[in-house]
């Protein structure tokens, strides 16, 4: 990167009307190369369907069109071997192109700009960014999915107890917990596909905020660039923003189900807990425990979530009370963006990898349902079906767990003659109630915890998954 001591080329392309140069320090201040050169493959797309559709009407003639598509296929290839030098000077990344393509073919270069403004370039070149990162997300999101899949499905018959305020609720099927992510992974990919047709509108020919006196048609360019349709209004065209704001709320949510993901892997892989084994490589040790095996991975991305959280915060805040139409504050749209995307990419690399390598550990998962008395609502359920109330069979299960409780003995460890002391109502046949197996295989129906019910889920979110 290159910061000019003389401002001769500082204003070459909007210096007209100044009577003195940029001030150093200003020039840095506002440039946006730094960061927006990232947009680069785009802002050449963006111009090669601006000089095309100006060739198509009229407006530039076929020889200048050429050169200028050879021009920006030699840039591009500049660019993308490292080789272009950017220039703060220059300010942005369009204008560095810009001035880059005329370096290279004279005159036929300055034409370029013909009937746009960086506005409505700067737009394009975003969305035209956002719908490629989104298209790479959703890959991610489904090598994720397949992943949860798989272990859901190693794991359907496995028994862990499920939890509510972190207590031992019911007995649940690890594979049914795995689908549980599974479903709010689901809807994330649903979210970020939403977003991507919302910004899949294209603002080129809105120019600066106006439109623009020349013949151009935008259907043409439209075609070109891939976008749905042509956004309708000039003056939104160039200032909206909602596409990223909303891009970074779904980002927001993933992050949030990523944290509440991660949360209970660092609670299993702990003494205390001892459910899961998480394979060595997605763990770091400590400096000075020799002992310790820390669950980095799922750590580290339960804290992204802030500074994801962060950057939807910075968008909403930047597009707030904005007039309209474009403002230089949008300038400060695309360091939260990009490092959302980043973000995100980073943590469902990391999520897609490690998920399906996590090792459930069946013994403790078992032991760990066996204690709590998990079946308590089963035992009151078959007194429910032998013809009592349920809120009189809730109070008769209740002292039986305080029973438990001084005991130190569940309910599947009472004798038959013990638990009928509870009610009359129960025979030889509570013990296999009482069991977790058989309390698992009682809740099937759809959504349930039966490993059958489990399965079926697996087969049709394979199934929607192929579709
Ligand atoms: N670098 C600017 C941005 O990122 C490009 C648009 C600038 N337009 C202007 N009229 N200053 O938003």
């Amino acid at each position: 990167m290159t910061i000019n001591k003389n401002s001769q080329d500082t204003n070459q392309l909007w210096g007209g009307r100044f009577t003195e140069s940029t001030d150093q320090f200003v020039q840095a201040f506002t440039a946006s190369v730094e960061f927006d050169q990232r947009l680069a493959q785009q802002d050449i797309n963006c111009s090669r369907a601006h000089a095309r559709m100006l060739g198509h009407t009229g407006v530039l003639s076929q020889q200048d069109v050429d050169k200028i598509l050879a021009g920006l296929d030699d840039i591009s290839k500049e660019i993308e071997a490292g080789e272009f030098q950017w220039s703060v000077a220059l300010e942005d990344v369009h204008m560095n192109i810009e001035a880059r393509l005329t370096d290279r073919i004279g005159d036929a270069g300055k034409r370029l700009h013909t009937g746009r403004s960086r506005n409505d370039q700067v737009a394009t070149d975003i969305r035209l960014y956002m719908r490629d990162a989104i298209d790479v997300l959703l890959a991610e999101i489904q090598r994720l999915q397949l992943g949860m899949l798989a272990l859901a499905e190693s794991n359907t018959d496995v028994i862990m107890p499920g939890f509510t305020h972190l207590q031992t609720a019911q007995p649940v099927t690890f594979g049914h917990h795995v689908m549980a992510w599974y479903e709010m992974v689901c809807r994330d990919a649903d979210r970020l596909a939403d977003c991507r047709k919302r910004l899949n509108v294209m603002p080129l020919g809105a120019a600066a905020l106006a439109g623009t006196t020349y013949p151009i048609d935008r259907q043409y360019s439209c075609d070109l660039l891939g976008f749905d349709s042509v956004a309708a209004n000039s003056l939104d065209a160039v200032s909206d923003r909602d596409f990223a704001i909303e891009f970074c709320a779904a980002a927001s949510i993933i992050m949030t189900h990523f944290s509440r993901v991660s949360e209970e892997l660092v609670l299993w892989s702990s003494a205390q807990f001892d459910f899961i084994d998480l394979p060595d490589r997605f763990c770091t040790g400590s400096s000075i425990m020799p002992q310790k095996k820390n669950p980095d991975v799922p750590e580290l991305v339960r804290g992204k979530t802030g500074r994801v959280n962060g950057h939807l915060m910075s968008l909403l805040t930047l597009m707030k009370s904005q007039p309209l139409a474009y403002n230089k504050d949008n300038q400060e749209d695309k360091e939260p963006l990009f490092d959302t995307v980043d973000t995100l990419m980073g943590c469902l690399r990391a999520f897609a990898d490690m998920i399906p390598a996590i090792k459930p550990k069946h013994d403790n998962l078992r032991q760990a349902a066996l204690k709590g008395f998990a079946t308590a609502t089963d035992l009151a359920d078959y007194l429910v079906k032998k013809g009592m109330a349920f809120r009189d069979s809730h109070e008769v299960v209740g002292k039986a767990v305080a029973f438990g409780i001084e005991q130190g003995r569940d309910l599947s460890e009472m004798t038959l003659q013990e638990l009928q002391a509870f009610s009359a109502d129960i025979d030889e046949g509570v013990f296999a109630v009482l069991t977790l197996e058989g309390s698992v295989a009682a809740r099937n129906h759809i959504g349930g915890t039966a490993p059958d019910q489990v399965r079926s889920a697996i087969a049709a979110a394979r199934k929607s998954l192929a579709g």
